[in-house]
């Protein structure tokens, strides 16, 4: 209970009464993506299929537009198109978390039930510069056996049970299970030198690097390994996931620290993974086996989860961390920020992974257009899945409301928002991000209100961005003899319980 004699949840409930129905007036708001009931959302958390219901939490600021307090947000599906959002299950109520129920993972139990791992985040009032001093970051795990409804939470691990050598970020548990074993992966920030007053000179030669632990009843840990990169790679690994596509261990990070480019790591901080060679899971990664999940302005924090049927699946933050002095999100006037990614299953691809809609969407399809070459096509229900295919490594150029271009030629494929004063309005600021792609075969571009998922070749290289047209978009392709289809969207429903 807190002084005003109402839960976390309670007040989180009541700020929803009034937050939802400011943030659904937005003609921003998203229709087929999940977004935050009011506030702002992060990270996805928790993702998992327990019961037949998948699991989507999320990093979840109800009372801060701009981030502040943080608990787990929770949506759930049968199908992951009707969905429904069940209010906060986590909420700093904890010693060990009572500044903010930060990211991690889950695995489902037997009858529907959940074992989430996150990390309990401590801040201390202070002087501190909350690397080396005033923080702690405890791994806290919690069960729920109806898949709703979280019982009695116990610290597992704690700073000084993570090696000497770790700063206090240490975080962004990753859980699954093997062969009878449990395992858990942290994300963290680690010293070069063994000195407890540092300087900020000695703070900027941190690195980065995945702590694994191993368990046999879920509560005992024990170390087993630090995974980290031959060369320099960042300060700090979050987020860390680790799974197995055709036997090869993928590690899937986001590193912040790396180098700004203009072909790769264009954004503030990155998201990608390690491809290995390796069965076993590796001791070490190289920079030449990473690659970006997403080329785009806004994507950050994806985690991936094993459905029932087999699958993995991947949702990212439709968002960037420490960007706003780049670009903002107008629909902060409507007291919500952020988004999270479509699900996209994850295949082996020609030259890493692929990511693909799950063919779920596919159901909120309404009637096939063909759209004409060079011809402008009004899309007045705003929302809409297109394909283009039979490109044959043609130039494909397409403009989407104007001032948005998505260009292929010479093996080098750009979203840009061009210049002047309404495509600083409808990028709010974005400017250009660009790949190398080598050839181009198709394009399929997920088109929501203020969204856009881009997908080339199959989803080899995929951009996200936010967009913010004024009018339902207008769309011009040229790229003489490919095949353009286009399928205006259906809402998804979202029903709060
Ligand atoms: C990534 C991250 C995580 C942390 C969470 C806090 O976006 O910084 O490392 O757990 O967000 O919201």
């Amino acid at each position: 209970m807190s002084i005003l004699g109402k839960t976390i949840q309670e007040q989180i409930r009541l700020l929803e009464t009034k937050g939802i129905p400011e943030a659904d007036r937005d003609p921003a708001r998203l229709q087929f993506h999940l977004m935050p009931p009011t506030g702002w959302l992060n990270d996805p958390n928790g993702l998992c299929q327990s019961g037949g219901f998948y699991h989507v939490f999320f990093q979840y600021c109800p009372f801060d537009v701009n981030r502040g307090l943080t608990v787990w947000g929770h949506y759930r599906s049968r199908d992951l198109i009707c969905w429904e959002y069940l209010g906060a299950a986590l909420v700093p109520d904890f010693p060990g978390d009572c500044t903010s129920v930060y990211s991690g993972s889950a695995l489902a139990l037997e009858n529907g039930g959940i074992w989430a791992v996150y990390t309990g985040n401590v801040k201390y009032d202070g002087d501190f510069d909350y690397i080396d001093e005033g923080r702690e970051s405890n791994t806290i795990s919690c069960v729920s056996a109806d898949g709703v409804h979280f019982g009695n939470k116990r610290c597992l691990l704690s700073n000084d049970d993570y090696p000497a050598d770790c700063t206090l970020h240490v975080r962004d548990p990753k859980v699954w299970e093997e062969d009878g074993a449990y395992y858990l992966a942290l994300g963290a920030r680690k010293r070069r030198d063994g000195s407890q007053k540092r300087s900020r000179k000695e703070q900027d030669r941190d690195y980065g690097a995945v702590l694994l632990y191993r368990s046999e009843d879920r509560i005992r840990w024990s170390f087993v390994k630090e995974i980290s990169s031959r060369q320099p790679f960042g300060y700090m690994w979050e987020c860390p996931d680790l799974f197995r596509v055709e036997d090869r261990w993928v590690l899937s990070l986001s590193p912040q620290g790396l180098t700004r480019g203009a072909f790769r790591y264009q954004n503030v901080y990155q998201s990608g993974y390690f491809l290995t060679e390796s069965r076993t899971l590796p001791d070490s990664v190289q920079e030449e086996q990473f690659r970006e999940w997403d080329m785009g302005f806004d994507f950050y924090a994806p985690q991936t989860f094993e459905d029932e049927s087999g699958r993995r699946i991947l949702i990212g933050w439709i968002g960037m961390p420490d960007s706003e002095k780049e670009y903002r999100n107008p629909t902060t006037e409507y007291g919500w920020q952020h988004a999270l990614t479509v699900p996209r299953q994850i295949l082996p691809g020609e030259n890493g992974l692929r990511q693909r809609p799950v063919e779920e969407l596919e159901r909120l399809r309404g009637p096939m257009r063909i759209i004409e070459d060079g011809r402008e096509t009004a899309v007045p229900g705003r929302i809409f899945d297109l394909e283009v295919d039979e490109i044959e490594n043609r130039p494909f150029h397409m403009r989407v409301a104007g001032e948005l271009t998505l260009q292929y030629s010479d093996g080098v494929f750009l979203v840009g928002f061009s210049g002047a004063e309404a495509g600083r309005r409808l990028g709010g600021g974005r400017t250009a991000r660009r790949a190398r792609i080598g050839k181009l075969s198709s394009v399929r571009v997920l088109v929501d209100t203020s969204v856009l998922e881009i997908y080339l070749n199959g989803g080899e290289t995929v951009f996200t961005t936010r967009y913010y047209p004024e009018d339902a978009p207008v769309l011009n392709i040229a790229c003489p003899g490919s095949r353009k289809r286009l399928w205006e969207m259906r809402s998804m429903t979202v029903k709060f319980v």
